[in-house]
């Protein structure tokens, strides 16, 4: 317990030893937090005599020797709360913005706001969330309003899964079939539209009383100036080649060559010359709104099937010497990985792209549990932790609530995970780049049900991301985890155990 103990107090470092103290009720919880005497009332938050510095000598200087890396100390800032005054250094822009948030958030959720002062940094690069567009359509509207609420708990990476089975939600104006045909659907909830796992049936653009819609060019810039402004990277999804019920309705002729597309509904044909001209195509559209360096291809669920009785896949196999259905897949997704690398991208899949060999320079996006994201970073692969058991937002959050998948997932469960695993070497642990909350939405039916799935797990989700490890302390957490979901209501969300009856 000694030894426990000091180890503990030299990680910690000599502002760490406040920390089991914070009267504050700040998510994420700071790196480093002192407490100074005096209180700042929150109205009077607004009119401090405020000092600027961006300088990265001079948060070096703060820092004392702290070792942090260029992008965390990119992120990080130092600033003093006195009763009057707030200084803040940061060595850029996105340091300083950071700082900002937590001046907000305390302002926001402490009654009394206590002089302090912070040195800060995110413990992982990468701070996501993902919403799944296609089987509930969430708008512009709801995108925004979530993005701002990353901004506040500094997180930094939207996943826009703007593609799947029960509709396609980007326009692409090359294959404007996409949007015209299979955005729009007779039923709104997506249990009443699929039918025996397969798929329904879609409507024509402008059908009176169809439900869906989808993301025209001009919400895309909006959406990424948004999330800009509050240092977001958007990372948009283009699913391959399973999940394509939807591209395989607007276009039939990319599935394989089987009477009916052959007996799996999703899967695009990976033999054909013209499915990669069909990717390519839209993923160069895809390139040109997106800024992001990374492409989402998805990689996940194929079943396979098709392509050991398809023709086209069968003659690609035997051209490429390719020995499974597996490497097949591994094939397409090294093809498009090319791709986008020839076009200044990296690729991020679901863990099944590992399956048949993984492309060079893939992030691989840890999902099943976090077995095939050690396996990657084995192998020098960067991974994305996003395991079901921890991260899965559509899970209930109480045995009574309704419309969830049926596995339980508390707040508390979201709070125990570390993407950083024990069997991970210290040599390998910059290829973990962080994790991310999924909202799938089968199950949701609109923006409220949404929210309710999404907070305040999503708290959780953000101290994981940005807090040291050793500041994780969950009986705290609950305390702020209570206030932060007060302060959201306030502020116009849902928050599960939602207050009033839907
Ligand atoms: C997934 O949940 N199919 C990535
Ligand atoms: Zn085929």
């Amino acid at each position: 317990m000694k030894t426990i103990l000091l180890a503990l107090t030299l990680a910690l470092g000599p502002m760490g030893s406040h920390a089991q103290s914070q009267p504050t009720h700040l998510i994420p919880a700071p790196a480093e937090y002192s407490v100074r005497s005096g209180t700042v009332s929150p109205d009077a938050m607004a009119s401090l005599h405020e000092k600027v510095l961006i300088s990265e000598k001079a948060l070096l200087r703060r820092l004392d020797g702290r070792q942090l890396t260029p992008w965390q100390l990119k992120s990080a800032y130092w600033l003093t709360l006195g009763r009057r005054s707030l200084k803040i250094v940061a060595a850029d822009e996105e340091g300083l913005f950071y700082a900002r948030q937590t001046i907000k958030m305390m302002a926001s959720l402490d009654s009394a706001v206590s002089c302090c002062t912070i040195l800060d940094w995110p413990r992982f690069p990468y701070r996501g969330l993902m919403l799944d567009e296609s089987r509930h359509f969430q708008g512009k509207d709801f995108v925004k309003k979530q993005l701002e609420m990353m901004a506040r708990l500094k997180m930094n990476r939207f996943h826009f899964h703007l593609v799947d089975n029960p509709g396609w939600r980007l326009q692409i104006d090359a294959y404007p079939r996409l949007t015209r045909l299979t955005a729009w659907r007779p039923q709104a909830f997506f249990w009443d539209w699929e039918q025996n796992e397969i798929g329904g049936p879609f409507v024509d653009e402008g059908t009176p009383g169809a439900y869906g819609g989808y993301y025209t060019k001009q919400d895309i810039a909006d959406i990424l100036a948004f999330a800009e402004a509050r240092h977001i990277e958007v990372i948009p999804e283009i699913e391959m080649p399973g999940h394509n019920y939807e591209t395989r309705a607007a276009y039939p002729s990319l599935a394989c060559s089987l009477p009916g597309g052959g007996k799996d509904p999703w899967e695009l044909c990976p033999g054909k010359e013209t499915t990669y001209q069909f990717l390519e195509t839209v993923l160069l559209e895809v390139f040109d709104m997106f800024p992001s360096r990374y492409i989402h291809i998805g990689g996940d669920e194929a079943r396979k099937n098709n392509w050991a009785l398809c023709p086209d896949c069968q003659a690609r196999m035997k051209a490429e010497g390719l020995p499974s259905v597996a490497a097949l897949q591994s094939y397409m997704i090294r093809r498009i990985a090319r791709f986008a690398h020839a076009h200044g991208k990296r690729i991020i899949g679901w863990d099944e792209i590992l399956q048949g060999g993984l492309a060079p320079d893939a992030t691989v996006m840890s999902w099943h549990g976090t077995e095939g994201g050690l396996q990657a970073v084995r192998e020098g692969h960067d991974v994305i932790f996003t395991p079901t058991r921890y991260c899965y937002l559509d899970y209930h959050q109480d045995p009574a609530q309704f419309r969830a998948v049926g596995r339980h997932l508390p707040l508390s469960k979201v709070y125990s995970f570390d993407p950083v695993d024990a069997d991970i070497p210290p040599s390998s642990a910059h290829h973990v780049l962080g994790l991310q909350g999924n909202l799938w939405t089968e199950h949701v039916q609109d923006a409220w049900h949404a929210e309710m799935m999404l907070y305040p797990r999503v708290f959780a989700i953000a101290e994981t991301g940005w807090s040291p490890a050793e500041k994780k302390n969950w009986p705290d957490f609950e305390r702020r985890a209570s206030a932060m979901s007060n302060v959201a209501r306030e502020w116009g969300y849902t928050v599960y155990p939602p207050l009033q009856k839907h």
